[in-house]
């Protein structure tokens, strides 16, 4: 078995496990504490919204609780400079509660990592409990590298997986729903929280370890149709674009010479792609909007995935709007959001003390 072969089969593993899960969530939802977060680099697309924003909003909904970390101090591992880090942060909270995430229902909390001291401080012993080899090996560090083409990389790159560990285990988050590019991370927070166990736990179980939630829904390729959708790329249509933007994007979207429409993900990437996205917004089986479509072409796919996309879009954009007058709002959520992520880590670095024999 080469390396390829045991990372499909390690996926594969995670994503048979990631069903299991999910169908044992809706009968005891209390069981879970779901982790999740975003690095506040920039506005939220289409791609966030169907890819996990929804899930999210459904393990709300199914009343789990949900802690999503904005990792502020995650933004510096490939820029030397934060940006407006303070617009950012607001606008992904304004993103995030346009679609439909609601910390009024008392069970999601949002926080910027760095607002919660005794999250950063679990990263010291933590960083005690990993290899420089074994971080020198994460795939997905080593490809955000040479993606930002780094050539001095700092050590905050490095043990940022470790961070994110903190993160997560700063207030027992059990459930982490991810990409696949951040399996290796979540490996590695589990990694740590057995070897907290073994070395200071005493035969107590200090930390479980969190699992991966897979996704199912496949990722939405950006509007050419050859990557995946992201802001870096040009080629997303996001949460806050007008309708107008949003027809003009997908007018220069890339299609094929070949008229009449079908759904073939392999050979016709790009105007498959459009169709998964009508079904998206609509409900619709792909199939069947390409059968309505027909030989009309991709000018008549353009326009049924605009109309479609902006009816579905429309009130999340409203409410962004109402979301962008209503500044203490935000502020009194990210509050919140704080005070309740910081009360889990008080507790939890507590117990890492007394486990360390570190209390004076
Ligand atoms: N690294 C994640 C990303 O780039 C963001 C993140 C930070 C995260 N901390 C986390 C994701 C903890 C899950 C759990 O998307």
């Amino acid at each position: 078995m080469d390396n390829n072969d045991l990372e499909n089969k390690t996926f594969s593993a995670s994503l048979q496990r990631s069903r299991e899960i999910e169908q044992d969530i809706t009968k005891n939802p209390s069981n879970y504490r779901v982790l999740t977060g975003d690095r506040p680099t920039g506005p939220l697309h289409i791609g966030h919204l169907f890819g996990s924003l929804q899930n999210r909003v459904k393990f709300q909904n199914s009343g789990i609780e949900t802690f999503i970390v904005i990792a502020d101090y995650q933004v510096l591992t490939d820029r030397e400079s934060a940006g407006d880090i303070a617009k950012n942060v607001k606008e992904l909270v304004i993103d995030y509660l346009a679609s439909g995430i609601d910390p009024d229902n008392q069970k999601t909390s949002i926080f910027p990592h760095s607002q919660v001291p005794e999250l950063n401080q679990l990263l010291v012993p933590f960083l005690f409990l990993v290899g420089n080899s074994e971080l020198d090996r994460n795939p997905t560090v080593k490809e955000e590298i040479t993606a930002a083409g780094l050539k001095n990389i700092s050590a905050g790159m490095y043990v940022y997986p470790v961070h994110q560990a903190a993160d997560i285990l700063s207030v027992k988050g059990n459930l982490v729903p991810v990409g696949k590019d951040q399996l290796p991370h979540l490996e590695l927070c589990r990694l740590i929280a057995r070897r907290f166990n073994k070395r200071f736990g005493n035969d107590k179980v200090i930390f479980k370890e969190p699992e991966a939630l897979l996704s199912s829904s496949p990722n939405i390729l950006g509007l050419d149709g050859a990557q995946k959708m992201s802001k870096s790329r040009n080629n997303a249509i996001f949460l806050s674009a007008t309708a107008d933007e949003t027809a003009k994007l997908i007018k220069k979207a890339k299609t094929d010479s070949i008229k009449t429409i079908y759904f073939d993900p392999k050979d016709r990437t790009e105007v498959s792609n459009l169709l998964h996205i009508v079904s998206l917004a609509t409900g619709e089986a792909v199939e069947s909007v390409a059968e309505r479509i027909g030989d009309e072409g991709s000018a008549r796919l353009k326009q049924i995935l605009t109309e479609s996309l902006n009816e579905y879009l429309a009130p999340i954009r409203k409410r962004r709007k109402e979301l962008q007058e209503d500044e203490q709002y935000i502020r009194d959520v990210l509050s919140r959001g704080i005070q309740r992520a910081r009360a889990e880590a008080v507790k939890t670095l507590s117990e890492v003390r007394q486990a360390m024999s570190m209390e004076f």
